[in-house]
């Protein structure tokens, strides 16, 4: 089984919206697919509670205490997290997984923010699985604004407390896509095929 844990300290920069579509993206490549939310906010089970029964087949995979209940058979498990998740809550999870992808919002604060997160994940790292893969994903991203080439100059700066540069996947840009597929319980990958090409391939 792989194990994919979204993440970022802070609220609203996407955590859930990225969890739902990594997750709908390998149940419509036929993976069986379980998300767990972790978040009281439960954004991303509220999804899962409107996904169309039409749609490629998503387990729930139930939290309790912060134990993950995984439904037997399952390939690829997502989790969403809430925001504030430190220490050994934190640790908990990451031990778990392969890898993390952290949404990162283009602002110089929020990235400052990422950063500090990501010397604190690597302070657990006798806690965590040691070969944990862990990237960036810009999201929110208007394309038409400075926003996005400072946030490339900044990502270009990060490093990892190894010395490494900070991986950065992509960019997703703002737009509704995210927002109308998700009032539906669908990604951006089982949605409006037309409009959401390049979405998709972001
Ligand atoms: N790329 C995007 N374009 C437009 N809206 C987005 C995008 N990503 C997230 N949103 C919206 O921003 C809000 C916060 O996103 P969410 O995934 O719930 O963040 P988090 O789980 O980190 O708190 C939601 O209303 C969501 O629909
Ligand atoms: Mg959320």
């Amino acid at each position: 089984m792989r194990s994919i844990l979204v993440l970022n300290p802070k609220g609203g920069c996407g955590k859930s919206t990225i969890a739902t579509n990594i997750a709908g993206y390998f149940a419509s490549e036929g993976k069986r697919v379980s998300l767990a939310d972790c978040d009281p906010q439960q954004s991303s089970a509220d999804w899962l509670s409107v996904r169309p029964e039409s749609a490629a087949e998503i387990k729930p995979a139930p939290v309790k205490a912060g134990k993950i209940d995984v439904p037997r058979r399952t390939e690829i498990l997502i989790i969403d997290t809430p925001a504030a998740l430190h220490g050994k809550k934190l640790a908990n999870y990451a031990k778990i997984s392969q890898t993390i992808v952290m949404p990162l919002m283009p602002s110089p604060i929020d990235i400052r923010a990422a950063e500090h997160f990501i010397e604190e994940l690597f302070s657990l790292r006798k806690l965590i699985n040691r070969k944990i893969k862990v990237a960036t994903v810009a999201n929110r991203v208007r394309e038409d604004t400075i926003a996005a080439a400072k946030l490339e100059e900044y990502l270009d700066k990060i490093k990892l407390p190894s010395g490494h540069k900070l991986p950065f996947i992509t960019m997703l840009r703002a737009t509704q896509n995210y927002i109308k597929a998700s009032e539906r319980g669908l990604s951006v990958f089982e949605f409006a095929p037309a409009k959401t090409t390049y979405d998709r391939e972001q």
